[in-house]
């Protein structure tokens, strides 16, 4: 069993002091960027909403101590849900590296977004988002995960297809900036034993590279 606890980064509830260093992600990773207020209302008032950050440990790469208490599977370590295992917030939390956020509609998982720091890529983040949101999907009643993604974004489909997304599906010049079709990606059902060996046979070599 992998100590989730030792990963260089922890993933944890995206709240309002993330956002400053989230718009800075945000805006370097998207031509058609967010706004701050679009971020406020999916905290604050969308309560389909679920969004997380991962930042390294410590703010420095550096592995923190266990919490005292241990929460009982796997992802509520990792997401650190339980609001007392949350360390206050910082005032504009610089250390931020990624984020990632999905809508739970009755059964689909929605990733509604996904960015790494341009300066954190092909380090596991984007994958650790990625499984975390669908571990949690799953936990919270998702039977499936879709997602739109641009047809010319082919590192993002990648890393989706390494998760099992597939093409389902084409919306033609779905995106204003330049009106570029989107490619509708999905996962099969994700509560299956199937997909859940295959999310196991993912996650072991990947908190291999993010353990210390
Ligand atoms: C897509 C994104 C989140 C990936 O984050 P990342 O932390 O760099 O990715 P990871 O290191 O976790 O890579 C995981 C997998 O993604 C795929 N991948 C990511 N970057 C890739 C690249 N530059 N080339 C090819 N594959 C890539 C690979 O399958 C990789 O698995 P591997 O390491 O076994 O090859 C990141 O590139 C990003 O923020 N892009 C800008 C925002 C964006 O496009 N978001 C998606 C919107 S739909």
């Amino acid at each position: 069993m992998i100590d989730y606890s030792r990963l260089m980064y922890r993933v944890e509830p995206m709240t309002s002091p993330d956002l400053d260093s989230v718009m800075e992600i945000e805006h370097e990773a998207f031509s058609a960027p967010w706004s701050t207020r679009a971020y406020e209302y999916e905290l604050h008032y969308n309560e389909m909403a679920h969004y997380y950050v991962a930042r390294p440990q410590n703010g420095t790469g550096e592995p923190i101590a266990a919490p005292a208490a241990t929460p009982s599977s796997w992802w509520q370590r990792l997401l650190r849900r339980d609001r007392e295992l949350i360390p206050p917030p910082v005032a504009a939390s610089p250390g931020i590296v990624g984020y990632g956020g999905f809508w739970l509609m009755v059964d689909e998982g929605h990733i509604s977004t996904i960015a790494a720091h341009r300066a954190w890529r092909r380090r596991g983040i984007g994958e650790l988002l990625l499984a975390a949101m669908i571990d949690r999907a799953a936990e919270i009643g998702a039977r499936i995960v879709t997602l739109e993604v641009r047809v010319s974004n082919l590192n993002a489909q990648a890393l989706y297809r390494k998760y099992g997304f597939e093409v389902a599906g084409k919306r033609i010049r779905y995106y204003s900036d330049n009106s570029e079709d989107a490619l509708i990606m999905s996962t099969a059902s994700i509560t299956t034993a199937e997909y859940q060996r295959r999310l196991q046979e993912l996650r072991t070599p990947l908190f291999a590279r993010l353990s210390r």
